[in-house]
Order: C-alpha cells, then structure tokens, then sequence
C-alpha cells in the first residue's frame, strides 16, 4: 500500500486574494456549523465520491454531518449511498415540503438532503438559492456539506458562495486544471470572501498531486493575483470503483484503503480545527487555518 505523507502545506493567508488581505475577514459563529462546498470545473473529476466520503469519514470521529446534494437533475448522492429517501430538494423547491422534512438520516450522525431528480424543476433564480441555503445553515449539524455540479453556472458558484470552505476538486489532467482555475478565477470575480482550497483527485503519487497544485496556484498568482490553498489529494485507487459498485461509501467499505486513508487525513484535520476552537469566539478563516 502506497504510504501516506501529510498532504498539507498551508501559507497562513492561502485562500485569499493577496490584493485583498487587509480587507475584513468573513466571520463566524463558533456555533454553527461549519459549510463546505465540494465543487469542480470539469465533470467527472471525483465530486460525489469525496463529498460522500468526507462526510462518511467525518461522522465516523463523532460529528454529525448534513451532506446535500446540489447537483440539480443529476443527483447521485442517494445512489452512492444506497439511500431511498422519500422526499428531496425537488419538493422544498416546489414549497410542498421543508428542508427539515426531506433531511433524511443515512447513519447515526449522517444526515442526506436528496437532491432534485432528472425532470423536476431546479432552482429558478439566486433568492431561492438564499432561502434554501439559510434554511439548510439551520440544521443542527457541525459539518454541512454541499456536492455541487460542475462548472461555473449561476446556481453553481452562488452555492459555494455560500460556503466557509470551498474544495475545487480537479485531476491531473490539463484540461481539469485549466477548468479548476476558471472556477477560482470566477469564484474571485465574484467576490467570495471565504477559503478556496485546491483538492487534486486520482493522483498516482503526492509528486504529481504537488505538480497539479502548482500549476494552478502559479496560474491563480499570475492571473488573477489570488493565493489558492492546498487541501490535499485523493490517490486514484480501485477500491472506490468497487464501492460505487456495492454503493458504500469506500470510506466506510474499505476504511484501509489508499483513498480512506487520504480522505481519512483531511477529514481528521477538519475535525480537529472544529474541536479545537468550538466554543470558542474565533473566525471562521482562523478556524480553517488550523485545519490544513
Ligand atoms: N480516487 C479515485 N480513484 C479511482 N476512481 C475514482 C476516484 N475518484 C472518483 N473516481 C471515479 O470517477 C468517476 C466519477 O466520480 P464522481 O461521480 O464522484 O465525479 P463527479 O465529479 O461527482 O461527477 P459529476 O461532475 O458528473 O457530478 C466514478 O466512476 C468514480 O468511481
Ligand atoms: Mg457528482
């Protein structure tokens, strides 16, 4: 099994756009739970398998977890997790439900939000996309995790807007990375003022996981005078073909394979960063510092 070196390196004010860095801070409630939205600009770099195992891993060390699925008319989430729950984003989107009815719980400590299936209606404009986001912000969870669908649309990037935490997943290939950038590029156009880490997927070492950030950290420097963090990668391993398969979550399946063991490591320093400040009145970029 290929050993596992500590995937972090974190500049204290990674994440941020340098000509930004005096500007004010997003602040946070040591109370509520921390968001992160698991995002990519190429389809099909790994989204839904990372969302569904970070959560997986980051229940399994006690914390409770709302993973929603965001991908509107693809949903998969449920898929993954052999989920059938009876409502979903579709219904609170159509007002027949609320968010807390079609939370639906997988686990001790996992809750799923299904996600709108193929051929009910999505979301219509960026306000129903701010009701829905406090509405979920109001679960009792620590973590709420959002799988986003690809690209860079309205619905996309105002979701992970949203968010404390976005993870802009990518592989190595250069088409992935040129989409990775255009999605931080956008996500600074816009102004996000939260924490953009880069995640490398299907990686055969920590060399080439190293050499994808590198690319678009210089990328994000040169261009859009933004520092992008590194949140770590995900070794290409078989193990999570074969869990799709049986759909359990790899983490879970296969807790000592290469890619739980990756996902275990970003999920402990996720954990630890939440426990160790909890209660106590920090901001969210001091709490996610500690986490990488
Ligand atoms: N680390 C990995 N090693 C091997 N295969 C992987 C790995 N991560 C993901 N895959 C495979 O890649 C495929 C795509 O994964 P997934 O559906 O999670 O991507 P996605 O980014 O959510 O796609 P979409 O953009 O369509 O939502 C799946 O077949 C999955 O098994
Ligand atoms: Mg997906």
């Amino acid at each position: 099994m290929t050993r596992l070196r500590n995937p972090f390196s974190l500049k204290p004010d990674a994440g941020r756009k340098r000509h930004d860095a005096a500007a004010p801070q997003r602040t946070h409630s040591p109370n509520k739970p921390i968001t992160i939205a698991i995002t990519s600009g190429k389809g099909g770099v790994g989204k839904s398998n990372i969302a569904v195992n970070l959560a997986t891993s980051i229940q399994q060390r006690g914390q409770q977890v709302t993973l929603v699925d965001l991908d509107m008319g693809l949903a998969n989430a449920d898929v993954l997790l052999n989920a059938s729950p009876a409502h979903n984003l579709g219904h609170v989107i159509r007002g027949s439900k609320s968010v807390q009815e079609v939370a639906h719980r997988v686990g001790q400590g996992l809750t799923l939000i299904a996600g709108v299936p193929s051929g009910a209606e999505g979301i219509r404009n960026t306000t129903q996309i701010d009701q829905l986001v406090s509405e979920i912000k109001s679960a009792s969870s620590e973590f709420i995790i959002f799988d986003c669908a690809a690209g860079i649309g309205f619905n996309v990037t105002h979701f992970a807007r949203a968010a404390d935490v976005v993870l802009v997943v990518t592989t190595p290939e250069p088409t992935a990375l040129v989409d990775a950038y255009a999605t931080v590029k956008t996500l600074c156009k816009e102004g996000y003022d939260g924490s953009v880490r880069l995640l490398v997927n299907m990686v055969e070492s920590r060399q080439e996981a190293r050499k994808a950030f590198s690319r678009v950290r210089d990328a994000c420097e040169k261009f859009i005078n933004f520092d992008i963090a590194e949140a770590g990668y995900v070794l290409h391993d078989t193990h999570v073909e074969l869990a799709v398969r049986q759909r359990e979550p790899f983490a879970q399946r296969y807790p000592k394979c290469s890619a739980s063991l990756c996902i275990s490591v970003i999920a402990t320093r996720l954990v630890g960063a939440h426990a160790g400040t909890n209660g106590q009145n920090k901001g969210i970029f001091q709490r996610v510092a500690g986490m990488f």
